[in-house]
């Protein structure tokens, strides 16, 4: 367990399966995935299956102030020679809003900064998702630099913007 001021982050379990397809299957989740095909129970079971022992690529669930599941965030590539990981987040549309995103991701960068002793983490987000982009805005993060048109989605092109904190910088935060 990894404890936040308001969440939770614990290790990904069995249980954990059907939550996240559902979640990943949300109509206001989907335009957050670079994936756009529903996915299925057998694809979500070896989803699990590679990633429950996976140890470069690694999923902690998000738990509320009551023990209850309402997201996930995720370390993918982890880098020790480089010590560099790439992070992301999703929350359930109801537990959006209430400080968790927020919480969830300063608890995330603590840990890949003060227990990995990673140097840098990067993260790849939507042009259009201006609520992502300001809390990690927020959190510290600064924009790297675009992938021009590189995501079509709902018929139009978008950007892909890459954003990263170093070490010193989230000390100073
Ligand atoms: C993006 C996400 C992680 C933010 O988490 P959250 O718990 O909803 O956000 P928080 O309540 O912690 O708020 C953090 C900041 O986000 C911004 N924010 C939150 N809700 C917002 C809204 N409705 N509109 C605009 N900005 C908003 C604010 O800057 C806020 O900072 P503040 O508390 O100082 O005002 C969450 O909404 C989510 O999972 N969204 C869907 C999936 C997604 O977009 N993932 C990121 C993919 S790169």
């Amino acid at each position: 367990m990894i404890p936040g001021e308001k969440i939770t982050l614990r290790a990904l379990e069995k249980r954990d399966v059907e939550f996240l397809r559902a979640l990943r299957n949300h109509p206001e989740m989907m335009p957050f995935h670079c994936s756009y095909m529903p996915v299925t129970e057998i694809q979500q079971e070896k989803w699990y299956e590679r990633t429950a022992t996976d140890t470069r690529n690694v999923v902690f669930m998000v738990e509320d102030p009551d023990g209850k599941a309402v997201g996930y965030v995720q370390m993918n590539g982890i880098d020790h020679k480089n010590r560099s990981v790439e992070i992301g987040i999703h929350l359930s549309p109801q537990a959006q809003g209430k400080g968790y995103g927020k919480d969830a991701f300063r608890t995330l960068m603590r840990f890949t900064f003060r227990e990995m002793n990673m140097h840098r983490v990067f993260l790849q987000v939507f042009a259009f998702n201006e609520r992502a982009v300001d809390l990690y805005k927020k959190l510290g993060f600064r924009e790297e630099g675009r992938a021009r048109d590189a995501i079509f989605q709902n018929g139009q092109y978008h950007d892909l913007v890459v954003m990263s904190i170093l070490e010193s910088e989230f000390e100073s935060a």
